[in-house]
């Protein structure tokens, strides 16, 4: 069988991939097993999807992986995820440097156990120099939080007399959201069959071409991915034009 990875044009590669990793819970519950079965089993997606993006030269992966609203579940659940993220990125970080990948957190981090909010600072310092690719994990993370931080962050600047008014555009207001820096997705996607944005990326993803697929986390590979990428070249991308203004254009 061939792979749909030849189906793939290089020419269209996304430079950013966003992705709602769900549906851990569910696939546990299939197998009989708890919740954290699935949650300890979404790993191995993650090392799939880190190395496929890598490998085709995407060059930035940003995954949800705990949002702002995840803090309401279980006690035991949270303690679990926590610990389970910290022992993930320390034995990770070989990998990193090895595929020379640089590691990046975005989210209201302050609120991580301090054991957790080390071992994430350690392996962002350990993995900075490597520039193949950017893997932004998103922890405490949600889209609202993320527009009312900048929106501080704003005021504070014209407060202090750093920023008239007047400067405030998209370009300003892109520049204090925490993906500064990073060019917005061109793809989202989200496993599990939902489709929602569940506070993601609120911002960023006013353009993104959205990817669903049935498929639960910790089943989505490699093939998949190509299968997301392979969908959203077939897309036409408008932008608000007419598909007549694309087409001529080209
Ligand atoms: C996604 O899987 C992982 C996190 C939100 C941390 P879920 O835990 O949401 O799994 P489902 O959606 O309940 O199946
Ligand atoms: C979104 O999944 C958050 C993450 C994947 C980290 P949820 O499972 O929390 O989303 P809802 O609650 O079903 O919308
Ligand atoms: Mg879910």
């Amino acid at each position: 069988m061939n792979s749909l990875r030849d189906k793939i044009d290089f020419e269209r590669l996304p430079q950013h991939i966003a992705v709602i990793m769900d549906g851990n819970g569910r696939w546990a519950k299939k197998q009989g097993k708890l919740r954290v079965f699935g949650h300890q089993n979404g790993v191995g997606a993650v090392r799939a999807v880190s190395e496929a993006c890598a490998e085709l030269g995407v060059k930035y992966l940003t995954l949800y992986a705990f949002s702002t609203e995840n803090w309401n579940r279980s006690q035991l659940e949270v303690d679990t995820l926590m610990r389970l993220l910290s022992k993930t990125i320390a034995e990770e970080v070989k990998t990193l440097n090895d595929n020379n990948i640089k590691l990046n957190a975005i989210g209201d981090l302050s609120r991580l156990p301090k054991y957790n909010y080390d071992a994430l600072m350690k392996a962002i310092e350990d993995t900075k120099n490597n520039d193949r690719m950017t893997l932004t994990l998103c922890l405490s993370y949600s889209g609202r939080w993320e527009i009312t931080d900048a929106t501080k962050r704003i005021a504070e600047k014209v407060k202090s007399g750093e920023l008239d008014i007047e400067q405030i555009d998209e370009k300003c207001f892109s520049d204090n959201l925490s993906t500064s820096g990073m060019p917005d997705p061109e793809l989202l996607v989200r496993t599990s069959g939902e489709e929602r944005i569940s506070n993601f990326l609120l911002w960023q993803l006013a353009y993104s071409e959205f990817y669903f697929t049935d498929k639960f986390w910790p089943d989505f590979g490699k093939e998949d991915l190509y299968q997301a990428i392979v969908d959203y070249q077939s897309r036409e991308r408008r932008f608000g034009k007419t598909s007549e203004q694309i087409t001529e254009n080209k």
